[in-house]
């Protein structure tokens, strides 16, 4: 399953790069996640194999995605000198019929919408596990919420006061207390009501406006198309 779920991944990835990175995009943002991996590897294999791409610059939206620029030994950009990105492209941890993204799932959710924000155009890349009709509709695994340490009890209690669920704080096995982002902040993970209708726009605006929440993992209105690699070997892209 994980040998499928990478094939598809790597094939949603290399197609999307093949059709949006050309020699007139100067500077491209480079996502988070397992995904990302295989478009940083094409676009590595365009510029060392083939000898195309001479003027690009990489925008990072997280550690990892920094790592992956370097280690690929492609230019490394930054939004002090790049913040007209032409193209931004990411995965996602869940995609709905109206392009709605849930992001965070790799905790790098602020610095992948602020990159993200500054792109003329936003591609996303993932498994046809990620395709939903509405958020919520397979495993509801929550939405990523950063949120500054000192008041994730008080947002934790604002959010399910105003929409129901469950935000919890995220952990992870090998690490004692909470997980820390790579700006330093703490995470919530709000395991929403997958039955109840929500404004996803309008949850996403009023999240974003509780003091001490820094970025939600909600993407509205940000990705112009996606591209999913199916289980068959084929690719299927969402507007
Ligand atoms: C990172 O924080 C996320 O937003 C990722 O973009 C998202 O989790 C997709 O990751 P995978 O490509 O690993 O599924």
């Amino acid at each position: 399953n994980k040998i499928l779920l990478d094939s598809a991944k790597r094939l949603a990835a290399r197609t999307a790069v093949d059709q949006w990175v050309t020699e007139d995009t100067k500077v491209l943002g480079i996502g988070s996640g397992s995904t990302v991996v295989f478009v940083v590897e094409r676009v590595a294999e365009r510029v060392w194999k083939d000898g195309a791409l001479s003027e690009l610059i990489c925008v990072p939206s997280s550690f990892q995605s920094r790592q992956l620029i370097l280690d690929h030994n492609l230019p490394l950009g930054d939004l002090d000198r790049n913040y007209k990105v032409d193209l931004y492209i990411d995965g996602a941890d869940e995609v709905d019929s109206s392009m709605v993204l849930i992001k965070g799932g790799g905790g790098c959710l602020m610095q992948e919408k602020i990159v993200a924000s500054c792109a003329k155009t936003v591609i996303i890349v993932a498994d046809y596990t990620k395709q939903s009709l509405r958020l919520g509709e397979q495993w509801c695994k929550g939405i990523p919420i950063e949120v500054s340490s000192m008041a994730y009890v008080p947002v934790k209690h604002k959010i399910e006061e105003l929409y129901g669920g469950e935000a919890q704080l995220r952990t992870a096995l090998n690490k004692a207390g909470p997980i820390v982002t790579d700006n330093g902040n703490f995470l919530m993970d709000w395991r929403f009501v997958a039955q109840r209708e929500y404004d996803w726009d309008e949850v996403n605006r009023t999240i974003s406006m509780i003091p001490g929440v820094l970025e939600t993992g909600l993407f509205v209105n940000m990705a112009a198309k996606c591209y999913f690699g199916m289980a068959n070997g084929t690719v299927k892209v969402q507007n």
